[in-house]
């Protein structure tokens, strides 16, 4: 069956149908930025923060957003309902559209605009039990990765080399070694009884997951710390897990082929992901 679930430029069509131009700069440069939020029937999870922070990324970018986001935002409900898809995420991607290759920024850009929707199941209980596995790699991004760019071939580069070593995130740690957050995702690791994550500054992504698990430690009383750890400690640690949309919270049980903790998820990463699925239950739930 074939359903409508693109928004290319101010059209619905199905996702095969959407064709970009081979000038377009989000293919020649990767000169655009992106948002990945959760969905369940019409509702899309903390969007105000995504497009409050696709603002901010375009801004980063020196793009005249007019305001794409408050357009893109405005059509999700019935993407989702053509889609006919109960549940998944929605991909939203803005670039500076196409123009003759030319690195300097054309002065009357014509942005490319789109949106579409993918079914997804979301971890059961048992796949945030089984955790994951991480490798750690040198930090070898851009400079500014507060800013959610659609150029992102560090982390594809670094998540096939943590895939080649068998293990499904990588890490990423600074020169200075201190640990960073993951491919698609932030890091947070349980360290003398503390919860610790890096500071939101340009070596990492404002995720929103990571704002709801420190709001959530804070209202359970956990200790917090916006203090990044190093590889040092991230390997004594107690606990380490990841944050990101497509995730949630989710223990990271051996990193560099060796177990985190006793190998098992702890009860700090446990009672963040059982408080934060809570949490998205009520956020999704039919009004
Ligand atoms: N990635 N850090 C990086 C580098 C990310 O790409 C992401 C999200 C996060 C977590 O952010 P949030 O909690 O807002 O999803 C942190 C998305 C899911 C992706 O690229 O698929």
């Amino acid at each position: 069956m074939v359903v409508d679930d693109l928004f290319l430029n101010g059209e619905f069509m199905p996702l095969a149908s959407g064709t970009v131009s081979v000038l377009d700069r989000g293919f020649q440069f990767g000169d655009g930025a992106y948002e990945v939020v959760r969905f369940r029937g019409e509702r899309f999870l903390w969007l105000d923060e995504h497009m409050e922070r696709l603002r901010r990324s375009l801004a980063a970018l020196a793009m005249p957003s007019a305001d794409v986001a408050a357009r893109l935002a405005a059509i999700l409900p019935e993407l989702a309902s053509r889609s006919g898809y109960p549940e998944g995420s929605a991909y939203l991607q803005v670039t500076r559209g196409a123009a003759p290759r030319d690195f300097a920024l054309p002065s009357e850009p014509v942005l490319t605009e789109l949106a579409y929707v993918r079914p997804h199941t979301f971890l059961s209980w048992e796949e945030v039990n089984a955790g994951t596995t991480a490798l750690l790699q040198e930090d070898m991004r851009w400079a500014r990765c507060d800013v959610k760019s659609v150029s992102l071939l560090a982390a594809v580069m670094g998540k096939a080399v943590a895939a080649a070593a068998g293990t499904a995130e990588v890490i990423w740690v600074g020169t200075d070694g201190s640990v960073r957050e993951g491919g698609s995702c932030n890091i947070f690791a349980v360290v003398d009884g503390e919860l610790r994550t890096h500071p939101t500054d340009r070596h990492v992504l404002d995720g929103i997951t990571r704002r709801r698990v420190l709001e959530l430690a804070h209202g359970a009383g956990i200790a917090v710390r916006e203090d990044p750890v190093t590889r040092d400690e991230l390997s004594q640690a107690d606990e380490v897990f990841l944050s990101s949309t497509m995730r949630d919270v989710l223990p990271i049980l051996r990193i560099d082929d060796l177990p985190v903790g006793d190998g098992r998820p702890g009860l700090v990463t446990l009672r963040i992901a059982e408080m934060l699925r809570a949490a998205v239950t009520v956020e999704l739930a039919v009004p």
